[in-house]
């Protein structure tokens, strides 16, 4: 008898904690995947333009390209709807459903083919009244569309915090993890709350007990200004974030606009390798049906991915600022089981020549201990600069708005069986 009140009162406790704190052991390293809206936006105007409409036929072309093109073998798995696949009103229950012109056999289906496809499928949803698009929000219905989303077979939920109170989403956003964990199906859960609360004026360490990832800042467009401008913020605000970040619950840059129409070779390199250090959600937004061969050769370089997936967690930090138009950022990292680090020597010069960038292992401040000093390698060109004592000086040549990133493994130990 009290055996069985023992164990009830156990699994109550259990229940009730897995209700109130998120424990859906999701996102280990910074999820990867594919987000529509930086390059498809709110094209509802699938008669004019039925190729690049928000519709289940994008969906399913993007999940066969995932599937197809060797991107879900290197971590690219979530494939993720965003803002306009509503209809414009609930149903009678007041449930959501599909836009049923550009998602005729709903989401369910669409689900259903993601899964079989081997990937996973996120959605989209706003906190307050209406999503930013203007279609219905969920605030007087949290349950009812954590419960909807979770029958669907969702396995990602990005809400929006567009038309609500920034003072509400201290009890919205932990209520929402809260039902979805109660549907008992694991929802990685990506909160925009920060950054309608103004980025850093936000208790972190309540973000990271409810969602696993949270827009910190400015929307991401299709420009070198505003990837610089997201950098440079994630660089000043530093101290606040790259201590909330770890395994489980990471800051989120925005997406990876590599492959779209604006960024040079250079300045697409130069992302991957600053949303790499910064520990960042890889969630490229581009057309994976027509991308070039130079854009994915960069979103699949597997030494880039390995430093954004290091199993370490820690997001890097800007240890130079402009010297000489250089910041120079670095990552701790495992390499993969030697504590290293990953660099970004980012040029923000563009008077035409590549910059040399003369410097020692030791202007980077990297906690040597005991070592020797570092190996280091070009994780772009392959390039070995060998190597390198605490205090020896190397140097790295950079093209305007461009970035060059190495890895840097501690002497002390042989560092041959480990690189590759
Ligand atoms: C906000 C978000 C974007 C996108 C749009 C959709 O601006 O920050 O990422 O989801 O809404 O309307």
């Amino acid at each position: 008898m009290w055996k069985a009140v023992v164990t009830a009162a156990v699994a109550f406790v259990l229940l009730f904690c897995r209700s109130s704190t998120l424990d859906n052991g999701l996102a280990r390293t910074p999820p990867m995947g594919w987000l529509a809206w930086e390059r498809f936006r709110c094209n509802v105007d699938c008669v004019d333009d039925p190729y690049n409409c928000i519709s289940e036929e994008l969906f399913m072309q993007m999940a066969d390209r995932l599937a197809e093109d060797g991107w879900k073998e290197l971590g690219y798995n979530y494939l993720n709807i965003d803002d306009c696949w509503m209809s414009m009103d609930r149903d009678e229950q007041g449930n959501l459903y599909a836009n049923k012109t550009r998602f005729p056999n709903g989401i369910k289906k669409l689900a259903d083919y993601v899964h079989s496809k081997g990937l996973k499928l996120g959605i989209y949803l706003d906190f307050g009244t209406h999503t930013c698009g203007g279609y219905p929000g969920s605030i007087k219905y949290l349950q009812k569309d954590a419960e909807t989303i979770a029958g669907w077979g969702i396995d990602m939920l990005k809400m929006d915090g567009c038309y609500a109170n920034v003072s509400d989403m201290s009890w919205g956003y932990p209520d929402m993890e809260m039902y979805m964990n109660k549907t008992g199906r694991p929802i990685l859960f990506s909160c925009s709350w920060p950054a309608y609360a103004g980025g850093i004026k936000v208790d972190y360490s309540v973000l990271a007990k409810h969602c696993n990832a949270w827009r910190n800042y400015d929307d991401i467009q299709d420009s070198w200004d505003s990837v610089t401008h997201i950098i440079d913020w994630f660089g000043d605000n530093q101290d606040v974030l790259a201590p909330v970040a770890g395994p489980g619950h990471w800051n989120d840059p925005d997406m990876l606009i590599v492959g779209d129409y604006s960024l040079s070779y250079e300045e697409s390199k130069a992302q991957m390798a600053m949303w790499a250090i910064l520990a960042a959600p890889l969630f490229m937004s581009n057309d994976l049906r027509s991308i070039s061969p130079e854009a994915r050769s960069i979103l699949m370089n597997k030494e880039v991915i390995r430093i954004s997936q290091d199993s370490l967690g820690m997001q890097g930090r800007r240890v130079i600022k402009d010297h000489n138009g250089m910041d120079v950022w670095t990552r701790p990292i495992e390499f993969p089981d030697i504590p290293s680090y990953g660099v970004a020597f980012l040029n923000r010069r563009s008077d035409g020549i590549p910059y040399n960038y003369t410097l020692t292992p030791g202007d980077l401040k990297f906690k040597c201990g005991s070592c020797l000093g570092y190996q280091l390698t070009d994780v772009f060109s392959g390039q070995d600069y060998g190597h390198c004592a605490t205090f020896q000086e190397f140097t790295v040549s950079i093209v305007p708005n461009g970035v060059v990133m190495v890895y840097a493994v501690p002497t002390s130990v042989d560092v041959t069986s480990v690189l590759r």
